[in-house]
């Protein structure tokens, strides 16, 4: 009897953890300032994320007046990545896109004494694909700005 009730216990475990990994429609909320969602992986917000990851490496290094580690080479693919919802990227995207990229490339080539200037405007080239695209993250994306 106790050798059951240990036996559908397990099952019940096993059946419950299960449940809470079942893939849900992945979606990014472009609405939602918390858009961070658990179960949204969609190809771009999984670039995303990686692209604030290395925002923020960038400006702890430059901030304390150091070089902004490795140029990711990576982030070429924004115009191909697949976004949650195939509505999302609007005929506007590729340029926004573009331009994220040339300001990026301009942090790595910048002098030392641009380099904040730099840096910040990689990050409103950030915020103006968002104002237009998603502008869920925009409250997150202004905290990388490096204040003088
Ligand atoms: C060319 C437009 C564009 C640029 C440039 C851009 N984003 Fe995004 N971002 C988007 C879109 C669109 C989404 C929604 C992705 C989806 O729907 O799958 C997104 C999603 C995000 C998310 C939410 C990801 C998630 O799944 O939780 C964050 C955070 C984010 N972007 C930060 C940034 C940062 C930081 C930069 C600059 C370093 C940046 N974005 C540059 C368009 C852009």
């Amino acid at each position: 009897m106790k050798k059951i009730f240990i036996f559908s216990f397990l099952v019940l475990l096993i059946f419950l953890s299960r449940c809470s990994n079942s893939p849900e429609p992945s979606k990014v909320n472009c609405s939602n300032p918390d858009s961070i969602n658990p179960n949204g992986t969609s190809e771009l917000s999984l670039l995303m994320r990686q692209m604030h990851s290395k925002a923020v490496e960038m400006k702890n290094l430059i901030e304390i007046g150091k070089k902004p580690g490795d140029e990711p080479v990576d982030f070429a693919n924004i115009a191909s990545a697949t976004p949650t919802d195939s509505k999302t990227k609007k005929p506007s995207f590729s340029g926004f896109a573009q331009n994220y990229l040339s300001a990026l490339e301009a942090v790595y080539k910048s002098e030392p004494e641009n380099i904040k200037l730099k840096y910040n405007e990689m990050v409103n080239a950030c915020l103006s694909c968002h104002g237009d695209h998603c502008p869920g993250p925009v409250p997150k994306i202004k905290k990388l700005m490096i204040k003088n």
